[in-house]
């Protein structure tokens, strides 16, 4: 495989590069605008091998995605990078329109117009992978069925409706140029590397910085939590099994409230650096809701599983510590993504 990884500064994208080169990749090329979510530092264990090359720029660059996939001769794409947080497209939703949307527009046609000057047989072997989430499903109640394949697109926030925009480009581009595209919509991640602005990270940080532990209106709602490694395993089994034109849902098989996440993260942290008194749950603190806040995500991976031969390796116990322990590990990357914008960001969102 000699793929493009956009994105691949960030927290699912860094992963994903890792777990490529470390499975025999021939060539990984990551092209990354390095946003505040974007960080170099992310990258560190695999700069020094030769397969793999740092491009900094951006998807909305059309030019420059040809001409890498050109000059490498790359015949597979992951696209990633995105504006990925509900929040912040709450605030400020013009980005997320530009990078999502426009952004894969601008990848779609490039990988088009490069691959059909290409003989039959590359076009065929050419991969597009867009990555996408289970957020573009809407929401569910306790008692619904889980989202899969067949759920139509019922985005609610503005991050989630210009993924599904995305989405749908995806699509038409293959029906209507026989691109050889796929998606895959999977639910929250955590793990390694992820900004401490997603609530697995931002608890974790608060609670060691004696901070309160935000939970938005009542914490009952559900997330599938799937770990970053479990993730990356499917993107990679997706393109080199999927089926061209085909959608993937993704899951952890984990769902949990929120509240039971956060009192999951301070048991772990009561364990391993406990506080001079008292529990780290005595922080959590109930704050306003977030407007238009989906009550449960929940996948049905049974295609991917049945089709691919793919399932989590991960639980929750295991990867909630693995993660817990990872961060205890990294002070110094916490310090380093915290930066003045960081704070002023979490000043604006929690005041
Ligand atoms: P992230 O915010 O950590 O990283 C996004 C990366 O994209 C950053 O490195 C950023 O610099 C880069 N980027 C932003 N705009 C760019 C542009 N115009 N050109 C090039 N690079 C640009 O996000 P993540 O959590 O790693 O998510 C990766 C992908 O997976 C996204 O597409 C997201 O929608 C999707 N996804 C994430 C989750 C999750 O739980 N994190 C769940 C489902 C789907
Ligand atoms: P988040 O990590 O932002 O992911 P998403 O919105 O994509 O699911 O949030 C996960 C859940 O946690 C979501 O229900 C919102 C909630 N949440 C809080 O209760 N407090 C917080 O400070 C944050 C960031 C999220």
């Amino acid at each position: 495989m000699r793929i493009l990884v956009t994105g691949g500064a960030g927290f699912i994208g860094a992963n994903f590069v890792a777990h490529l080169l470390a499975q025999g990749a021939e060539r990984v090329v990551v092209l990354d605008a390095l946003t505040y979510a974007g960080n170099l530092q992310n990258l560190s264990g695999v700069q020094a091998d030769p397969r793999y090359r740092f491009v900094k720029g951006s998807i909305l660059h059309r030019a420059l995605v040809e001409d890498l996939l050109e000059s490498e001769w790359l015949d597979t794409v992951a696209n990633l990078a995105a504006e990925s947080h509900v929040d912040r497209s709450i605030k400020g939703p013009d980005a997320f329109i530009e990078t999502n949307i426009t952004g894969t527009l601008r990848m779609l046609e490039a990988a088009r117009s490069v691959v059909d000057k290409r003989p039959a047989t590359e076009r065929e072997r050419f991969r597009y992978l867009q990555v996408s989430t289970d957020e573009v499903f809407g929401t569910l109640k306790s008692d619904d069925p889980k989202f899969s394949e067949e759920t139509p697109y019922a985005p609610n926030s503005p991050y989630a409706a210009s993924k599904a925009g995305a989405d749908h480009l995806v699509r038409a581009w293959h029906e209507t140029y026989g691109l050889n595209t796929l998606i895959s919509n999977c639910s929250n991640n955590y793990g390694p590397f992820q900004f401490p602005e997603k609530l697995i990270p931002l608890v974790i940080h608060n609670a060691l910085a004696g901070k309160p532990l935000p939970i938005y209106g009542d914490g009952k709602q559900v997330r599938d939590w799937l770990y970053v490694g479990d993730h990356c395993s499917a993107l990679r089994t997706i393109l080199e099994h999927g089926a061209p034109g085909e959608t993937y849902a993704v899951g952890g098989n984990s769902e949990r409230t929120n509240l039971d996440v956060v009192g999951t993260i301070c048991e772990l942290l009561d364990k391993h650096r406990p506080r001079n008194a008292g529990s780290y749950r005595d922080q959590i603190a109930f704050v306003t809701d977030r407007p238009g806040h989906d009550r449960r995500y929940a996948i049905d991976a049974g295609k991917i599983q049945r089709d691919l031969d793919w399932s989590p390796a991960q639980n929750f116990a295991g990867g909630i510590e693995a993660t817990v322990l990872w961060y205890l590990d990294h002070g110094d990357w916490v310090d380093n993504v915290t930066s003045g914008a960081y704070r002023d960001w979490v000043a604006e969102q929690y005041a």
